[in-house]
């Protein structure tokens, strides 16, 4: 069998629920405002598991119902960008859990849109190495790297993992991908990370350790780039969006779906939306979303969906696959 399709997804939200009514115990700001300028109601804050912990959560979730064991896996892929250390990589420390011995494992740092990069990435490296089963998994601690005293940010995000087993079958399940980055915009949303603090740095070069972000550039960017990967994907298949029986966006803001759907004329249903319960969380939001649909029951076999996200780099990008 030479194609690729997911066989089993799983999810794991921390279970700390932070209201919009406790971030306004932190700064100034209410539920209200939250609420109307993003869809955000509540999310998930984790009070010490780190990314790899939630990662290993969901993927045991995500191999259970697949029906494929950590010893089956020959390729992990975690896409975040709030890894536990630099190293090991937050997939090697998934794979030691799993006794994922036979895996190649690495990580992808691609923001928001890290999902559907690693889709893709593993859909390739299945087919250049031939390799059997992979685990694709996002998942994110963002609460370490949020500025919990910029209200401008602090109300955004949330913490959380899903993940994807890729398996052989007759047919594709992987379609299509679309992946475009925009490199020169990316000062509108950024994370520092070690500091240029040598005896040998002719200047030093301190950087801001939390998330800052210029909220209406990336407003701006998000809602043009969903429409350019949401059109790029689809050119060349012969699929139409009728033929798409869910979107499912990455979960950044209410705001931004809105304006999509009006864009492309489509109804808001068309979009699947947990983004109330979960707030942003980057490179987990579409595998969560996935698990959540896959539980309620509303992807049967033969669906198609289309997944779509944006974030840092800057970055985006679009997959259809069929369940
Ligand atoms: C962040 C975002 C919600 C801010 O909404 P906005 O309508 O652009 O608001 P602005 O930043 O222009 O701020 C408007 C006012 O609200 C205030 N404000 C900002 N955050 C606030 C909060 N949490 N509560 C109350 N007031 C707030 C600002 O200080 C500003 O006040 P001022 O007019 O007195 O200066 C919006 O820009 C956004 O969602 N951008 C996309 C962000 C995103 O999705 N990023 C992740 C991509 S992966």
């Amino acid at each position: 069998m030479s194609n690729i399709k997911i066989g089993g997804v799983g999810a794991y939200l921390p279970p700390l629920v932070v209201t919009n009514n406790k971030i306004s115990e932190l700064v100034p700001t209410n539920d209200e405002w939250i609420l109307e300028r993003t869809g955000i109601k509540e999310r998930r804050i984790s009070e010490g598991e780190n990314t790899s912990d939630i990662a290993t959560k969901a993927s045991k979730l995500a191999l259970e119902r697949a029906g494929v064991k950590g010893e089956d896996l020959d390729l992990i892929i975690v896409a975040t960008i709030t890894p536990d250390m630099f190293i090991p990589s937050v997939a090697c420390l998934v794979q030691s859990e799993l006794k994922a011995d036979n895996a190649a494992a690495f990580d992808i740092s691609v923001a928001c849109s890290g999902f559907v990069y690693a889709l893709e990435t593993a859909k390739a490296l299945m087919k250049s190495l031939d390799y059997k089963n992979a685990l694709i998994i996002g998942a994110e601690t963002l609460s370490k790297v949020v500025d919990w005293t910029d209200r401008s940010t602090c109300i955004l995000f949330g913490d959380g993992g899903g993940a994807a087993v890729l398996v052989r079958d007759e047919k594709q399940g992987i379609i299509n991908s679309y992946l475009k980055s925009e490199g020169k915009k990316g000062d509108a949303l950024t994370i520092g990370a070690v500091d240029f603090n040598t005896p040998f740095a002719s200047e030093k070069n301190i950087k801001n350790k939390n998330i800052v972000m210029n909220g209406r550039e990336v407003f701006k960017f998000a809602t043009s780039a969903i429409v350019r990967a949401i059109d790029g994907v689809l050119e060349g298949t012969g699929i139409s969006l009728d033929e798409i029986k869910y979107i499912v966006p990455h979960q950044a803001n209410m705001r931004i779906i809105d304006y999509v759907a009006r864009k492309l004329e489509l109804d808001i249903d068309k979009f699947y939306l947990n983004l109330d319960t979960t707030g942003n969380t980057s490179s987990a939001s579409v595998p969560i979303a996935l698990n959540e649909m896959y539980e309620k029951n509303l992807i049967k076999e033969g669906d198609k969906l289309l997944l779509v996200a944006f974030g840092g780099g800057l970055s985006y990008g679009a997959t259809i696959i069929e369940w």
